[in-house]
């Protein structure tokens, strides 16, 4: 690869710091080449990895939750509408799950607003269901404090 972008390019197409870009970089989101003269260079299909994970990350993903799913697309190419098909596929998945949580929780809160007593015995956002309790008996938060 002769030409390409360089990082100033890639932040300016993406909005994100070079430092960013740089981090990035280092847990393989890009990988750039290296131009005649030695000098990184960066591909146009970058410009959708990294906006791919700016999106990915708005959703609540962390990086080490992106990363794997873009270790299956080609490294200097666009990804395929298929590609990215199959990647929302398996968010979409677990934003369900993570929907079907909160509305779990929500329904939960609903009986703890104006209560406050946050029993380790009846209360379903303080302690569901009594997993203190199954750590063993006696005070285990205070185990894990002092040792
Ligand atoms: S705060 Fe009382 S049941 Fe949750």
């Amino acid at each position: 690869m002769t030409d390409g972008l360089t990082i100033g390019d890639l932040a300016s197409r993406t909005g994100l710091a070079v430092s960013a870009i740089r981090f990035y970089e280092t847990h393989d989101i890009v990988k750039p080449l290296r131009n005649k003269g030695g000098h990184r260079r960066y591909g146009r299909a970058d410009i959708r990895r990294l906006s791919f994970v700016m999106a990915a990350q708005k959703l609540g993903f962390s990086l080490s939750e992106i990363a794997p799913h873009l270790r299956g697309l080609p490294d200097h190419k666009a990804p395929s509408k298929a590609d990215w098909a199959r990647i929302s596929k398996k968010f979409r998945t677990n934003i369900d799950a993570r929907i079907a949580g909160l509305e779990e929780l929500r329904e939960k809160l609903d009986g703890c607003i104006g209560c406050g007593c946050l029993s380790l015995e009846t209360c379903a956002l303080y302690n569901p269901a009594d997993i203190k309790g199954k750590e063993g008996p006696g005070p285990r938060n205070l185990h894990a404090i002092t040792s």
